[in-house]
């Protein structure tokens, strides 16, 4: 692919462009006047990444004679609640942000979440734009709209869906991110072969190497065929009716342990990387898919350095943390399950079922089925 492309999100009126570029990150002021921004830019991002791009990006700013306000933030999930959105209104309502004024989202999830959301809540909603800094923001968070903030009795408990005017996406800023976070990302990447795509599963299998040592032909094709994805979902389902669902595979026992593990032990990607592997078990148990269907998903998980297995909770508390979802809907538990790879269905799982599955998977003497 060229080193450069974009990828339409069509909603409307709120359609917008995804734009994927090496270096992009150095056109970000002259990309702002083409949005017809003047004045003020908010530029909302964490520590971690202030430190590597936060000069570079308000000297592109500032180069064309717009004026950009650092909004910086503590890093990580535990920053990503309501007092911290105050803050950036704070800094917003001191400088006297207006309606017309444009925010940027300049990290990963936690900050593409959370300056999101904070623009759609100051004076009823402000422009902003996400420019994804981590795989996870770059191929799955910055875009689609959903913004918000955990809450203590759940995981993005608070929000509101609010589409950016624009993402611009510059790989080569997933250079200096820890391995761990890139490992994690590719849970997300897989995630989107096993929903949508054969051909692009098997295209990760052969490159998932290449992709781990983030060879930049590699990333770029991967980051635009999973923001493709993203976008085809989105725009069937912007506010998760019906097919966006499908987006959730290996997150209805992902988000269990990630709670379990008190957002620490795994982070997001890691415990979807065990989700996908353990639902498409899950799958396999209630007779939707083949074995070897869940052996390629394991395999592949693997290979991208995630791993497969379950952390020793009992299915009890894994099933306490999956009624607390979000997902539930009437106190069901409602799983995405492949059926093969390129195709998932949507169902319901009783608590029974669960178990019954858990047990025989563990050897448990109160197993077999
Ligand atoms: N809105 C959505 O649709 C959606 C989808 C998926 C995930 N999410 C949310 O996204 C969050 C997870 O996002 P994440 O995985 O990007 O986590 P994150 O934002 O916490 O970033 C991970 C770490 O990497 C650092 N970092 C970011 N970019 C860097 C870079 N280029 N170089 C070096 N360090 C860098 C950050 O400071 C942080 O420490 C969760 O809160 C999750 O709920 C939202
Ligand atoms: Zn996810």
């Amino acid at each position: 692919m060229s080193t450069s492309c974009i990828v339409p999100v069509s909603l409307s009126e709120r359609s917008y462009e995804i734009t994927i570029k090496a270096g992009l990150l150095e056109r970000v002021g002259r990309e702002l006047k083409k949005q017809g921004v003047r004045g003020k830019v908010g530029i909302v991002t964490d520590r971690h990444v202030a430190r590597h791009y936060l000069k570079k990006s308000l000297e592109a700013i500032k180069r064309h004679g717009l004026d950009p306000v650092p909004i910086i933030l503590p890093p990580g999930e535990r920053s990503k609640r309501l007092k911290t959105v105050e803050q950036i209104l704070d800094v917003l309502a001191r400088h006297r942000f207006e309606r017309s004024s444009m925010l940027v989202a300049l990290g990963g999830g936690v900050v593409g979440d959370m300056a999101g959301f904070a623009a759609s809540i100051y004076q009823r909603g402000i422009p902003y734009i996400q420019v994804p800094t981590t795989l996870v923001a770059q191929v799955d968070s910055s875009v689609g709209g959903k913004t918000g903030v955990d809450h203590r009795l759940g995981k993005n408990l608070i929000g509101s869906f609010y589409q950016p005017r624009a993402v611009w996406i510059d790989p080569s800023t997933l250079q200096t991110l820890p391995a761990r976070e890139v490992v994690a990302g590719l849970a997300e990447v897989i995630k989107y072969g096993i929903i949508a795509d054969a051909s692009f599963f098997a295209y990760l299998q052969r490159h998932m190497s290449a992709l781990r040592r983030q060879t930049p032909g590699i990333v770029a094709a991967v980051v635009k065929r999973s923001c493709e994805i993203k976008a085809e979902v989105v725009a069937a389902d912007e506010r998760e009716s019906d097919r966006r669902r499908i987006l959730n595979y290996g997150h209805t026992i992902g988000h269990a342990l990630e709670a379990l593990g008190g957002y620490q032990s795994l982070i997001h990607g890691e415990a979807v990387g065990i989700g996908l592997v353990q639902e498409a078990e899950l799958a396999c148990f209630q007779e939707i898919c083949s074995r070897a269907v869940v052996e390629e998903i394991r395999r592949t998980v693997k290979e991208a350095g995630l791993s497969d297995r379950m952390p020793p909770w009992t299915p009890q508390r894994i099933w306490k943390a999956m009624l607390h979802d979000k997902k539930v809907s009437g106190g069901r538990v409602v799983g995405v399950w492949p059926e093969r790879i390129g195709q998932v269905r949507i169902g319901p799982i009783d608590k029974r079922v669960f178990e019954r599955w858990y047990a025989v998977s563990r050897g448990a003497p109160h197993g077999p089925v």
